[in-house]
C-alpha cells in the first residue's frame, strides 16, 4: 500500500510542476507562509460555495475558507453580482462613497461597541494602527500582548511569537510586554509597575482563533474590569471571530465590549479589506479639526490607497447585510457542532488519542487526549503545541488533502454557512480514512 507521501505525489502532478517554477520566483515558493508546504502545497483553479478544486482536477471540501474570510463560501452569488457591478463603476474614484457609509453602517448594525471607525486594506494594518491609537490617546508607548497571540506580522505584533526576529528593531520590541495568557494577575502586575502602559490587545477566544482556548468569558470579563479601573485600552482583535464567533463577534458572544475592536477577512466579504473601530474619542485621535496645530502636531496620520476601495466595500456591505438578516453564522455552527461530534466519534472508534474542541464555526484537532467540554480545551497550551508539533499532524493533513478535504494550517477546520450534511459526511469518511493511512504510515 502507498504511504500517504506517495500518495499525495501520485495525486497532484499538476500542483508539484508548478511548484518548481514557483520555487525560482517566490522565496518558498509560495506567496504566505502558511502555504509552505513539502514537498510541494497544493494549486487551486476556483471554488464555489463549500467546495474548491485543484489543478489536477482534484475536488476538496474546503474548511482553509480563505483563510477565515469566506463565511458565505466560495464565490457567494450576491458577492460576485455586488462586486462585478462595482467594478464596471469603478474599483478606485479617488473618492469618498456612499458603499463606505453602507460598509460602515452595517458593521456598527452588528457591533454595538464600534462608535466611529477607519478602514484599511489587512488585518496587520488594523492591528497596527489599534495600537498607534491607543498610544497616542493615552499618551503611553507600551502595549502588553498574550503570549502566541497573533495579530499579523507587522514589527510590534511580532513580539511574544515563537517565530525568529530578524529585521525587527530591538528598540520596536522595547515597547511590547508579553504576558502569558489566561492569567489577570501578570496583566494586574505590569500595569501596577509600569506607569507607560497604553493597551493590551489579544486574540479573544485564545492564540490562533482558540486552538489555545482562554478561559472565556471569565478572562474577559477580568480583562474588562481590569483596564477600565487603570485607563488601559482594551483592544479586541476580531480579525477572525468577527463575525465568526457570533454575528457581532466574541464581544457579542460573552457580552464584553472592548474599547477598540479590530477586523479583517469576513469584514470585507472575501475581499482584501480591515477596520478598526471602537469608543469615538479614540478613533477620533485621526480627526482633522481645522487647527493647524492638532491637524499637524498631534492628529495621527492614516491615508492608504485602498482604505475603503469601492469593490472591498460593495464585497463587504452585502456580506454583512446578509450574516445581520439571514442564518448563516447558525448554519455554519451546526454544521461544525456536527463536524466536531463526528471526528471525536471517529477517533474514540479507532482508539486513536486525541479530540477536537472549539465554539461556532471553528473547530480544533488536538492528536492528544483530553477530558475538556470540548468547546474549550483545558490542556496546557504547552501540550497542545507540543501534540501539534507531531508528524502525525502534518500525515493527518495530507492524509485529508489526499481524500478531498484541505483544512486551514495543520489542524483547524473552519466551516461556512455554505457547507451542509453532505460535506460534513464526506470529511468525516475522509478523516476515518485518512486517519487509518496514519496509523498505517506508523505514525500513530
Ligand atoms: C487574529 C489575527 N489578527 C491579525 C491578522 C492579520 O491579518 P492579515 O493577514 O489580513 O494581515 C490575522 C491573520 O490571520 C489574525 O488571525
Amino acid at each position: 500500500m502507498a504511504t500517504i507521501l506517495e500518495d499525495y505525489i501520485a495525486k497532484h502532478p499538476g500542483s508539484a510542476q508548478r511548484y518548481l517554477e514557483a520555487s525560482e520566483i517566490f522565496p518558498g515558493g509560495v506567496t504566505h507562509d502558511t502555504r509552505y508546504a513539502q514537498p510541494f502545497p497544493l494549486y487551486m483553479t476556483h471554488g464555489e460555495g463549500p467546495r474548491k478544486w485543484d489543478v489536477d482536477g482534484n475536488e476538496y471540501v474546503d474548511y482553509v475558507s480563505g483563510h477565515g474570510a469566506l463565511l458565505l463560501g466560495h464565490s457567494h452569488p450576491a458577492i460576485a453580482e455586488a462586486v462585478s457591478k462595482q467594478i464596471q463603476l469603478g474599483t478606485h474614484l479617488g473618492a469618498s462613497t456612499d458603499d463606505e457609509i453602507r460598509w460602515a453602517k452595517a458593521i456598527k448594525a452588528l457591533m454595538p461597541s464600534i462608535e466611529k471607525l477607519r478602514f484599511h486594506s489587512s488585518g496587520t494594518e488594523a492591528t497596527l494602527m489599534a495600537m498607534r491609537l491607543a498610544r497616542a490617546y493615552t499618551g503611553k508607548d507600551k502595549v502588553i500582548k498574550l503570549q502566541d497571540h497573533f495579530h499579523g506580522w507587522h514589527d510590534y505584533a511580532m513580539a511574544g511569537s515563537d517565530r525568529s526576529a530578524p529585521g525587527i528593531p530591538e528598540a520596536s520590541w522595547g515597547t511590547m510586554v508579553v504576558v502569558p495568557p489566561d492569567d489577570l494577575s501578570a496583566v494586574g502586575d505590569v500595569i501596577k509597575r509600569d506607569p507607560d502602559i497604553a493597551a493590551i490587545i489579544l486574540e479573544p477566544t485564545g492564540a490562533h482563533f482558540g486552538q489555545l482556548p482562554l478561559d472565556v468569558p471569565n478572562y474577559l470579563t477580568g480583562l474588562r474590569e481590569l483596564t477600565a479601573q487603570t485607563g488601559v485600552i482594551l483592544i479586541f482583535d476580531e480579525v477572525v471571530t468577527g463575525f465568526r464567533a457570533a454575528p457581532g463577534g466574541v464581544q457579542e458572544r460573552y457580552g464584553v465590549r472592548p474599547d477598540l475592536t479590530t477586523m479583517a477577512k469576513i469584514v470585507a466579504g472575501g475581499l482584501p479589506g480591515g477596520a478598526v473601530g471602537g469608543k469615538a474619542e479614540i478613533i477620533d485621535m485621526i480627526a482633522h479639526r481645522n487647527d493647524p496645530d492638532w491637524d499637524n502636531n498631534h492628529r495621527v496620520y492614516h491615508p492608504g490607497t485602498f482604505n475603503g476601495n469601492p469593490l472591498s466595500a460593495a464585497a463587504g456591505a452585502t456580506a454583512l447585510e446578509m450574516i445581520a438578516t439571514q442564518p448563516i453564522n447558525q448554519q455554519a455552527d451546526v454544521m461544525a457542532d456536527r463536524l466536531k461530534k463526528g471526528i471525536n466519534y471517529v477517533l474514540g472508534r479507532l482508539e486513536i488519542p486525541g479530540h477536537a474542541h472549539g465554539i461556532a464555526s471553528m473547530i480544533h484537532v488536538v492528536l492528544a487526549d483530553c477530558a475538556c467540554d470540548r468547546e474549550l480545551c483545558t490542556m496546557s497550551h504547552a501540550k497542545i503545541v507540543e501534540a501539534n508539533g507531531s508528524p502525525a499532524v502534518t500525515a493527518m493533513k495530507r492524509g485529508l488533502q489526499n481524500r478531498g478535504v484541505d483544512i486551514m494550517s495543520r489542524e483547524t477546520f473552519l466551516v461556512s454557512g455554505t457547507h451542509t450534511e453532505k460535506e460534513i459526511d464526506h470529511t468525516l469518511d475522509a478523516f476515518q480514512e485518512a486517519m487509518a493511512a496514519v496509523r498505517a504510515d506508523g505514525l500513530i
